[in-house]
């Protein structure tokens, strides 16, 4: 056989050989994370792809659970185990957590090759270091402190879109009146302490929010702004849906995409369900931030770590993933299904729609400010412990209707000192 028929018969085989095979050789990347709603799993099915078409196996741990905490625990399981997965969904301090038990690995040889430092905003490049060492990627930048209309339906209640919290009840007015769910709710802890947060952001204002959060500050967290808070979020719940317990967001979502509910408050993934449910930003729904909180920007940064693995195709991977997760393309279709904002700094932004648009404004308007503040209730804030004694504290309070806000201010600052 000469050397052209050896190569013919070479190609004809590998032809035969299913793609999975040719997949395995080149290496396997298991990726854990929470994207399972329609609108979630849509963004994450491009990275998959990209990877797949790169020639290596992508391996699907999805967790369900929105905010992750179901997540976290199988990858506490795992990882105790001795089996983590390549990739896995952590964000914010927690990075640093699992990189001070030296389970991550170093991804700088991938950083500097497509150029990282210069791609990525400083503060986001140094939450994915662990002692000055890449060992995340970011996917983008989610805005937690949004307010999702139904145009069709604030119409038909004769309600005025909200900027202030005292509008917000005299929308919820309208709506309750009308015979609407005013704002549609999960009931569950992650979902209500995202209200919290906004709710801190909004009457505290985002220094007072810092000082709450990230400072875990005594005076700040038992002062009369913080029992206005837990008044107000009492408030709230009395237009939410008497059934919510349990709920997920994404149905929570549907109910004001199919004209049951006027409202919802929720970060901007929501925005991946109208996506999905092909609904056009600023024509069949609106995106306004949080009422109270016009000029802040609570920032939750959606990124893959990656562990220490042994076989070297896998790591071969694992860095694809890291490098794909970066490119222009994949942030441009992961971030517009997905319904955050790109995590590079030199994206085009005419792709993307008006909430997106806007999102990247009030950004940039934030950061020149004091307005850019970590997310508490998506992990960007505290460590998980600190923020799993507030998530305690905010839903107790929220399931029981005739909790006191004075007592439950005590009860969250006591509960914070025992989980620092
Ligand atoms: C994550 C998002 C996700 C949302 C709902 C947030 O904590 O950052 O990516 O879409 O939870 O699951």
């Amino acid at each position: 056989m000469n050397a052209i028929n050896r190569l013919a018969a070479a190609i004809s085989l590998t032809c035969l050989l299913p793609l999975s095979a040719i997949a395995a050789e080149n290496g396997t990347v298991e990726v854990t994370h929470w994207w399972t709603s329609g609108g979630e799993a849509a963004a994450v099915k491009t990275l998959r792809e990209q990877v797949e078409k790169d020639g290596f196996t992508w391996k699907d741990n999805a967790v369900a659970g929105g905010g992750g905490a179901a997540a976290m625990t199988v990858l506490k399981t795992r990882a105790v185990a001795g089996n983590p997965p390549g990739a896995a969904q952590i964000k914010g301090p927690d990075i640093q957590e699992w990189g001070s038990l030296g389970l991550l690995t170093n991804l700088d040889d991938v950083a500097k090759a497509n150029n990282w430092d210069a791609l990525l905003p400083q503060k986001v490049a140094q939450i994915m270091q662990y002692d000055g060492h890449y060992v995340a990627v970011p996917v983008n930048i989610h805005r937690v402190n949004w307010l999702w209309i139904n145009p069709q339906v604030f119409d038909k209640a004769g309600a005025k879109v909200p900027t202030t919290l005292d509008e917000l009840f005299v929308a919820a007015d309208k709506l309750k009146a009308a015979g609407f769910i005013p704002l549609a709710h999960g009931g569950q802890p992650w979902q209500d302490s995202t209200v919290f947060e906004d709710l801190v952001l909004s009457i505290l204002g985002p220094l007072g929010y810092h000082k709450a959060f990230v400072e875990l500050d005594e005076s700040t967290l038992t002062g009369a702004k913080m029992v206005e808070v837990f008044k107000t979020l009492q408030r709230l719940g009395t237009y939410m849906d008497a059934n919510r317990a349990g709920r997920d967001w994404n149905i929570a979502a549907a109910e004001v995409i199919n004209g049951k509910a006027g409202m919802q408050i929720m970060g901007d993934w929501a925005k991946s369900e109208w996506t999905a449910a092909g609904k056009v930003a600023g024509k069949d729904y609106q995106c306004v931030a949080f009422p109270g909180t016009q000029g802040s920007f609570a920032y939750n940064i959606d990124s893959l770590a990656m562990f220490k693995l042994k076989n070297d195709n896998d790591i071969k991977a694992q860095n694809d993933l890291a490098k794909v997760a970066l490119e222009p393309q994949f942030q441009t279709v992961f971030n517009q299904n997905k319904g955050s904002l790109p995590v590079r700094q030199d994206m085009d932004m005419s792709q993307f729609d008006a909430c997106t648009q806007k999102s990247k404004v009030d950004f940039e308007d934030a950061e020149k400010g004091d307005g850019l503040q970590p997310s508490m209730a998506h992990n960007m804030a505290t460590t998980l412990a600190v923020q799993g004694a507030i998530f305690d504290v905010v839903t107790n309070f929220f399931n029981d209707p005739k909790a006191d806000p004075a007592t439950a201010v005590k009860q969250l600052n006591s509960a914070i000192k025992s989980a620092k």
